[in-house]
């Protein structure tokens, strides 16, 4: 299947996936750190694993999806796009998840409002240069700008993306780089040596 049918899938089912600015950031940084094994959190249908796998044959990714519709699309979009070998796509909870394994990079994109725990739970996971990238911490702006929704739920949710970038910038442990212009607002975190 080709990617842009994937895109055009998830489209017309409102299923929520990488924006093209962001998941070009991911991408380069792939690219440029040389970047092997990665965890993603959040596959939706597979379209940012397959992406991120079809840089490099040598590229291995686990991903975990809790919804188990998505997780079937997306085994049968990784099957199509002949990468099998490459992805493992789970169908888990992230809170049900653990593994002694490292990773290059932990590309976080499943439920903003545990950004924090996830923070703390998957550094022990990071290779030596390992960093984690959150995405969507602007959330459409509305984290920065609560009157842009009226939705209580989607409000709250803000609330606690805010409280996660601003415990980012206040912390000592980590070495944060926030790029709030690119997609929907990205950090990359590291933890210090
Ligand atoms: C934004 S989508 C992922 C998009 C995907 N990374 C892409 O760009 O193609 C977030 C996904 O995380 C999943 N998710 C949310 N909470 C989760 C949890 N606790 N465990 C596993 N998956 C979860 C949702 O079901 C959703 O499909």
């Amino acid at each position: 299947m080709e990617i842009n049918k994937i895109k055009e899938y998830a489209k017309k089912n409102n299923v929520p996936i990488m924006m093209d600015e962001g998941l070009q950031f991911i991408l380069e940084y792939i690219k440029n750190n040389e970047v092997l094994n990665i965890l993603e959190l959040g596959t939706a249908i597979g379209y940012s694993s397959i992406c991120m796998a079809n840089l490099n044959k040598n590229i291995k990714v686990t991903t975990l999806e809790i919804d188990y519709d998505r997780y079937k699309v997306a085994l049968e979009n990784i099957n199509q796009a002949g990468l099998a070998s490459q992805i493992e796509p789970f169908n888990i909870n992230i809170d049900d998840y653990e593994t002694n394994e490292y990773f290059d990079l932990i590309f976080v994109d499943a439920a903003k409002s545990q950004y924090g725990k996830y923070l703390e739970r998957f550094t022990k996971n990071l290779s030596i240069n390992g960093c984690m990238i959150f995405d969507n911490l602007m959330f459409h702006g509305i984290v920065d700008n609560l009157s842009l929704t009226r939705s209580r739920s989607t409000r709250q949710l803000c609330e606690k993306i805010f409280k996660f970038r601003e415990s980012l910038i206040e912390n000592t442990k980590y070495n944060v780089n926030y790029y709030e212009n690119i997609g929907d607002g990205i950090a990359v975190v590291s933890v210090k040596n």
